[in-house]
């Protein structure tokens, strides 16, 4: 395995505090309703798992596959989902939760099969966005962190499967030798 380093970039006590802030912030947006989380799985776990925590009106979470990325560290732009949904979103009030915006391709194919499934309403709650990345748009309604152009591991995402445990955000710092 090639050799590299990790620093960190966004420790769990910051992870922690925006991630109740965002909480607050769907609190008082859904208001009197329910809302439904759809974690997109596998890098959204943590993330999906701390953040309805912190979700006072009635959650219900469901679970989606779609990725856009290989082994590696580069996109390959195709979008395939791997495991859909297990209830119906028609009427429900929808959170998509993610971790990381980056090319915003995976979004942008996602959101409009999970529209034609007739929910009341579809936002997108992120904790990561690298805005400079972005190839095409995409509608966030919330958002943890801007974040520079850097691959990131770590509270749920992986490099090659691995670092989804780490507790933090790091930055992983590839080395040749
Ligand atoms: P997009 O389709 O290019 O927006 O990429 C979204 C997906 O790519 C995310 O859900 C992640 O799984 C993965 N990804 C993008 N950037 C990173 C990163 O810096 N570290 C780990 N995974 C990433
Ligand atoms: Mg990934």
């Amino acid at each position: 395995m090639d050799n590299h380093s990790i620093s960190v970039l966004i420790s769990e006590d910051e992870l922690s505090k925006r991630i109740a802030e965002l909480g607050e912030q769907i609190n008082a947006d859904y208001e009197g309703k329910e809302v439904t989380l759809i974690c997109i799985l596998k890098g959204s776990i943590f993330f999906t798992c701390e953040l309805a925590k912190r979700i006072s009106v009635p959650v219900t979470i469901d679970f989606i596959q779609a990725s856009s990325y290989g082994s590696g560290t580069s996109s390959s732009g195709v979008v395939k989902i791997k495991k859909d949904l297990d209830e119906s979103i028609e009427g429900k009030n929808v959170i998509i939760i993610e971790d990381i915006i980056d090319s915003g391709n995976t979004l942008s194919r996602l959101l409009p099969l999970l529209k034609e499934r007739n929910p009341e309403s579809l936002e997108v709650c992120t904790l990561l966005d690298k805005p400079e990345r972005r190839e095409v748009e995409v509608d966030v309604k919330y958002n943890g962190f801007n974040i520079p152009d850097e691959f990131v591991v770590g509270y749920g995402l992986d490099y090659d499967q691995k670092y989804r445990n780490l507790p933090f955000i790091g930055v992983l710092h590839l080395e040749e030798n």
